[in-house]
């Protein structure tokens, strides 16, 4: 199974980026899996040039501490194979401006940038690059990808009906929970890198103490009732979501063992906290050699660019480049 995704080096890793994605690819991990740090997606973001080199090397370096070995997949950043941005500029010319604009998160994004750019508009067809190089069937990610997978796969179906067959159609995939983890501060938004406060997010390098902290402070109802109900108590279901998806229960059989909030909280911070320290440790163990991290990410471009290189020049001869 040809399994592709990606992820932005726009800062700290969060719960919600570790359990809806991260843990999903460690576990489709495979000679056949590619996955990437999207470093030129970054760009659309207001970061500095020496902030988005270190936050690169950063996630590589969360990304093999949780687990992804480079033994076994492929681990890579998008800017090395420039592949990526050639298909992108053919997949523009057959992307719309109407079905760009539609986008939940360029409707989002453009209305907190004054001024925004033109990348913040093109980035899905990026991202229908990254996915369509690799003759990808599943793109495992979280609940809000959803779109931009959809988007990808009506630029691979408009493309091969126009040029002839050139790309697989993949589908998307979410795990069964945690796949839209949300804000501890408003559990009715999703927790977002940008847009959630200190308090509401919760990183997956944060201290004991600062995950202890937050989960005593999340949100969640007056009633008091430990009930898995995510229209009438979003603050509770989104912290037995968090807890099914690290104790391999299902939300209502963690919920069937509280009675008190205060104890689901407690029992989840120890949890939390057993789970992300040993990642934690070999985060700054790996850290402590970024040459070797170049190195990886080095090889893993090499691995990449010779499948998707066969690609693009397929995708390339049919639109009838020379
Ligand atoms: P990014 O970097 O914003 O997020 C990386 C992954 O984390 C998931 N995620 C969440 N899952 C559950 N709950 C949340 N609160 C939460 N927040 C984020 C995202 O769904 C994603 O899977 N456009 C992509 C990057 C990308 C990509 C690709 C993904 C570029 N090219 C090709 C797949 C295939 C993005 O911004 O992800």
């Amino acid at each position: 199974m040809r399994v592709f995704s990606g992820i932005q080096p726009s800062g700290p890793l969060h719960l919600g980026n570790y359990l809806g994605a991260v843990r999903q690819w460690v576990d489709a991990q495979s000679s056949d899996a590619f996955y990437c740090v999207v470093d030129l997606h970054a760009l659309t973001l207001e970061i500095s040039p020496d902030a988005l080199r270190e936050q690169t090397i950063d996630l590589l370096a969360t990304l093999m501490a949780s687990g992804l070995d480079p033994e076994i997949c492929t681990i890579f950043i998008q800017s090395q194979v420039s592949y990526h941005a050639q298909l992108n500029w053919l997949l523009e010319c057959v992307s719309t401006y109407g079905e760009l604009s539609r986008m939940v998160a360029f409707k989002e994004k453009s209305q907190r940038q004054e001024g925004y750019r033109v990348g913040l508009l093109t980035y899905p067809v990026l991202m229908a690059a990254d996915i369509l190089l690799y003759e990808t069937e599943e793109v495992p990610v979280g609940d809000d990808q959803r779109q931009h997978l959809e988007l990808t796969r009506d630029v691979a179906e408009k493309f091969n009906h126009r040029f002839g067959e050139t790309f697989r159609v993949p589908v998307g995939t979410q795990p069964k929970v945690a796949a839209r983890v949300m804000d501890l501060q408003e559990p009715t938004r999703k927790m977002s890198k940008s847009i959630s406060s200190p308090l509401g997010k919760l990183n997956m390098f944060d201290s004991p103490r600062d995950i202890e902290k937050k989960i005593t402070k999340a949100v969640t109802d007056t009633d008091g009732e430990v009930r898995f109900d995510w229209p009438k108590k979003p603050g509770v279901s989104n912290l037995l979501e968090i807890f099914a998806s690290l104790s391999g229960e299902t939300p209502a059989q963690v919920a069937a063992r509280y009675t008190r909030y205060g104890e689901l909280k407690s029992d989840l911070a120890a949890l939390v906290i057993e789970t992300l320290a040993p990642l934690k440790r070999r985060h700054d163990e790996l850290l402590a050699s970024p040459d070797e991290l170049r190195r990886v990410a080095a090889r893993g471009a090499e691995k990449a660019a010779a499948v998707a290189g066969m690609v693009y020049q397929r995708a390339a001869a049919a639109m009838g480049l020379a």
